[in-house]
C-alpha cells in the first residue's frame, strides 16, 4: 500500500501522516518518508530525524556522477532504507531534505538521486509507504506517481484550502493516481463539513474533528499518538481502516 499525503499548507497533512503511521505500523511494515523542507514528520511519528538523504554528497556524488555533466539515472539505492533510515517499532523513517540548485525540476546529483530512491520505494518495497509532502506534487514523476494507490489530500474549511484541493486533485488525475480521496479535517460543525464536502470534485473518505489535543501535542512535541486517544485520533483510527478497504477493493 503506497500513499500520499497533499494539501495546502498547514491543513495537518503532518500530524495525520504521522498518525497514520503509527497506526498503520500497529500491522503493518511502515516506510515514512518525509519530503518536506521542514523536515518536521518526525515529531508526529515520535523518532529522531535521520540524516536527511540530500546531504549525503559524497555518496550520491559517487553514485550518480559519471562525469561531464552524465548522470546515472539508475544509481544504486537499495541500501538507503536500512542505512540511513530511523526506526520506531515498525516504522522506518527517510528525510529527503532539500536541493537548492535551480529548483525543482533541476537536473542535479541529489535530485537525481532523491527521483531515484522514490522510484525505488514506490515500485519495489513491498512496505506501507506513507509519503508526507510539502504543497506540490509536480515533482512526482509518472511512472512513480501511478504506483501510489492512494492520494489523500487534507483539507480544512476554507475556501482557498479546498480551491487548493480541487486543483491537486487534477493533477493528481492527470499523473495517474487512481485513488484520490479527501480527507476533512479541523471540522467543528456539520455546516464546516459540508462546505468541504460541496466544494471539492472528489469524495471525502473521512473527517476528523478540531481537537486542542492536537494543539497540545503540538506545542509539547510530542505526537498525537502518544497522547490520550481523543477524538482528532479516533478519527484517524477510522480512516486507516477505510485505507485499508480501499486496498482489498
Ligand atoms: N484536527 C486538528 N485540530 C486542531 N488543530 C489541528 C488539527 N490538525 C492540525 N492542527 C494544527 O494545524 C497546524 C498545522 O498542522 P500540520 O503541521 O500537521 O499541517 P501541515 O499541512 O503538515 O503543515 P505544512 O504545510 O506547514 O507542512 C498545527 O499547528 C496543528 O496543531
Ligand atoms: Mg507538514
Amino acid at each position: 500500500m503506497k500513499i500520499v499525503i497533499a494539501g495546502k499548507g498547514g491543513v495537518g497533512k503532518t500530524t495525520i501522516a504521522g498518525s497514520l503511521a503509527r497506526i498503520l505500523a500497529e500491522k503493518h511494515r511502515v516506510i515514512a518518508v518525509d519530503s518536506d523542507p521542514s523536515m518536521n514528520l518526525h515529531t508526529s511519528i515520535g523518532v529522531e530525524n535521520p540524516a536527511p538523504i540530500s546531504e549525503l554528497k559524497d555518496l550520491i556524488n559517487e553514485r550518480t556522477v559519471i562525469g561531464q555533466g552524465l548522470y546515472n539515472l539508475n544509481p544504486k539505492v537499495d541500501d538507503i532504507v536500512n542505512n540511513y533510515s530511523s526506526n520506531k517499532n515498525n516504522i522506518k523513517l527517510i528525510v529527503m531534505g532539500t536541493v537548492e540548485e535551480g529548483g525543482e525540476g533541476c537536473m542535479c546529483p541529489e535530485n537525481t538521486f532523491l527521483r531515484a530512491l522514490l522510484r525505488h520505494l514506490v515500485l519495489k518495497r513491498d512496505e506501507v509507504l506513507i509519503l508526507d509532502t510539502e504543497a506540490g506534487i509536480e515533482h512526482l514523476g509518472r511512472k512513480t506517481a501511478e504506483r501510489f494507490d492512494l492520494m489523500l489530500v487534507i483539507c480544512e474549511p476554507s475556501f482557498k484550502s479546498v480551491e487548493t484541493a480541487n486543483r491537486i486533485h487534477e493533477l493528481a488525475k492527470d499523473i495517474g493516481i487512481k485513488n484520490v480521496y479527501g480527507v476533512a479535517n479541523k471540522i467543528t460543525s456539520n455546516k464546516q463539513l459540508n462546505l468541504i464536502k460541496k466544494g471539492l470534485n472528489f469524495e471525502v473518505i473521512a473527517y476528523v474533528p478540531f481537537d486542542e489535543t492536537v494543539i497540545k501535542a503540538d506545542m509539547e512535541g510530542v505526537p498525537l499518538a502518544d497522547m490520550n486517544h481523543s477524538n482528532s485520533y479516533k478519527a484517524i483510527v477510522e480512516l486507516a481502516k477505510k485505507i485499508e478497504e480501499v486496498e482489498k477493493a
